[in-house]
This record gives C-alpha cells, sequence and structure tokens, in this order.
C-alpha cells in the first residue's frame, strides 16, 4: 500500500525522519533494502536505519558514561525485553522488594523501565536530561562494540551481551518487523530477507560481527564484559541469574535465597507473566510500536517450524565460516 512518508511513524520513515544537516551525509552511505520497507545504510561496518544512525551518531558525541553505569547490549530479537526486566529487578531489588504488589515491572513495559540509548534517550539527535536516573544508571543499547560511545570504554561501566541462535533471531525479526510495519507496505518475503541477513544485511548486522566482538570482549575483559545466550538462561535459568547477579556485584544473600528471591524474580519476568500483563497486551511505548509486539512465542527453536532444508544448509555454512576458530558454539542449536 503507497503511503507517504511523513505519514508513517518515525521508525518507518527513511530519510524525512532525519536532520537536514545529515541528509547529505547519507546520500553517499551504502545503502540496501531496509527489513521495515526503509532503506538500511552501512555507517561503521554495521546496518541500521538512517533515524538509528543519527541517534547512534548523537549518543557518541554526548553520552557520559559513569564508572557505576549497566548497559544491556544486545543483538536485535535476542530476547533484550527479557534480560531488561531481569536486570531491572535484579538491581532494584532493596528499592522495589519482589513480593512488592506494586512493582514498576508490573506496571511499566521493560522498555520503559530501561531505555536505548540511540533509539530513545538520544533519538532524533536529542541531549536526553539524564537528571533523573539514579546510580547505577541502568541503560541499553544494540550498538556493535567498535562504535560504542568512547566512555564507555574509559570508564569502569559494565557491558551485559546477550545472544541467541542466529535462526530464531532470524525467525524473530522476520515476523517482528512485518508487525512493525503496520500494513503500510507489503511484507517482505522470507526469502528475501533470508538472503539479506546471510549477507550480514540485518539491523545492526552482520549477526556475526555484532557477536564475535563482545565475545572476544568478554574473554578479554571478563570483569567489564558478560556473554549470556538466551537458551543458557532458558535452560538454567536460576544459576544464569545468580551469575548476572554476581558480575553486578549485588549477589544473593542466603537469607534472599531461602526467602524464594531468585524464584520470584525468574517467575515475575517469564514470558508467562509478563505478556499477560495489561500494560503488555494493550500499552504502547513512545515510538508509537505496541507493546504486544516484543512478546510472540519466547520459545528456543521455534525456527525449526519454518527453515526449509536449504535454507538450514546455507545459514549453517554461513556459521561455520564465520565462528570458526573463535570457541563460540550454539549449544542449542
Ligand atoms: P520470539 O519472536 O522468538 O518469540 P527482543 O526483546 O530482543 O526484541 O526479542 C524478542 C524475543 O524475545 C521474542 O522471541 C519474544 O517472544 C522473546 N521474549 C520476550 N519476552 C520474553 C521472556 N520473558 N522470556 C523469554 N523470551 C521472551
Amino acid at each position: 500500500m503507497a503511503t507517504s512518508q511523513t505519514s508513517l511513524p518515525k521508525y518507518l520513515q527513511d530519510l524525512e525522519g532525519v536532520n537536514e544537516v545529515y541528509r547529505k551525509f547519507f546520500s553517499v552511505l551504502p545503502k540496501e533494502k531496509g527489513w521495515m520497507g526503509t532503506y538500511m545504510y552501512n555507517y561503521q561496518d554495521f546496518w541500521a536505519s538512517a533515524r538509528t544512525i543519527q541517534g547512534v551518531i548523537a549518543c557518541q558525541q554526548q553520552f557520559q558514561a559513569q564508572d557505576s553505569d549497566i548497559i544491556l547490549v544486545t543483538s536485535p530479537k535476542a530476547g533484550t525485553t527479557w534480560l531488561k526486566s531481569l536486570l531491572f529487578v535484579l538491581v532494584n531489588r532493596k528499592k522495589h522488594p519482589v513480593f512488592e504488589q506494586n512493582h514498576p515491572l508490573l506496571v511499566k513495559n521493560p522498555h520503559d523501565l530501561i531505555p536505548f540509548l540511540e533509539l530513545t534517550l538520544y533519538a532524533d539527535g536529542q541531549v536526553p536530561n539524564l537528571s533523573s536516573f539514579t546510580s547505577p544508571r541502568l541503560l541499553s543499547t544494540h550498538v556493535p562494540f567498535a562504535s560504542l560511545p568512547k566512555s564507555v570504554l574509559d570508564s569502569r561501566t559494565k557491558l551485559v551481551y546477550l545472544c541467541r541462535n542466529p535462526r530464531d533471531i532470524f525467525i524473530s525479526m522476520w515476523h517482528f518487523t512485518n508487525k512493525l510495519r503496520l500494513h503500510h507496505i507489503d511484507t517482505n518475503s522470507m526469502e528475501e530477507m533470508f538472503d539479506l541477513f546471510c549477507k550480514g544485511v540485518s539491523p545492526y548486522g552482520p549477526f556475526w560481527n555484532h557477536v564475535l566482538e563482545y565475545w572476544k570482549q568478554s574473554i578479554e575483559k571478563p570483569n567489564k564484559v558478560l556473554f549470556l545466550m538466551y537458551e543458557e538462561i532458558k535452560a538454567q535459568p536460576k544459576l544464569l541469574l545468580k551469575c548476572l547477579a554476581e558480575f553486578l556485584e549485588c549477589p544473593f544473600s542466603i537469607e534472599e535465597e531461602n526467602l524464594g528471591v531468585v524464584d520470584e524474580i525468574l517467575r515475575m519476568c517469564s514470558f508467562e507473566s509478563l505478556s499477560n500483563l495489561e500494560v503488555n497486551t494493550s500499552g504502547k511505548l513512545s515510538t508509537g510500536a505496541e507493546n504486544k509486539v516484543f512478546f510472540r512465542k519466547g520459545e528456543v527453536g521455534d525456527w525449526k517450524n519454518y527453515f526449509t532444508t536449504e535454507m538450514n544448509e546455507k545459514l549453517n555454512h554461513v556459521i561455520e565460516q564465520k565462528f570458526q576458530g573463535s570457541g563460540l558454539r550454539f549449544l542449542y542449536i
């Protein structure tokens, strides 16, 4: 369906959605078909929409990290919403005890509790007022390691990285971007999007570069970067939540464990629980996206319901080639 660009939600706009001063800059960047109908541009070796890149640049120029900051970094569709909820409840459990009836997670979407730097706070090139954030500030981003604001690397800010089987990421992204189009633009065929994904053209991709950079950092600087996998959290939620708490220097006390705090955090943040909250069934984010689009199935291995043998072979080949020698394995494929 043809729709004029300016009547589209901002996240679907192309150059109309960015500052005039940036337009010339985008006109010389490599460009490919975007997953949501607009184009994606290649900036600093990763792909993103023009509006996203404008937010990344603003964030690179202005964001001042603090030593106590905690930044969640994810590849889109790796389970960001889930980890935001776990992080928020875990880190704020003194201020907001988990058994409290009016806990913020029950009335706010996790993306409103932990905002994205480039997609929310610095979106549209704005300068956010971060003074209302209490320490430790919980923030998030999808930005590749090499493009993080310099102050993040120079400070003792902790980075929690979440990765997921690329097959499930692809399927999740395909559904998500089709929903976000709001029927303004025809659905992309899965074949076309799969080819783009394998070529590395996906939001913040190539996926492999994104993952490998943070994987390497997590090995070199284990106190700065914690590398987590969606599938591992699903398989051993208690163990991984405790690891996360240790990494963030807020381990569970014996008393908390005996009181069932660990189990309660996992229950509150479960797909079942979050996806059924009123705020997540009928609420919207400031960008206009409906909260419910962040909850689909929440399972490991849904790709098997979609992949043809050819798709599987093709992606296996890419994964083998890209991750060879890295020591990183997708255990739950
Ligand atoms: P599926 O599309 O495979 O269901 P992101 O939050 O990074 O956008 O990722 C969204 C994916 O995480 C979706 O995957 C979504 O269903 C899943 N998800 C959302 N909340 C979850 C939760 N509490 N537990 C597990 N998975 C969750």
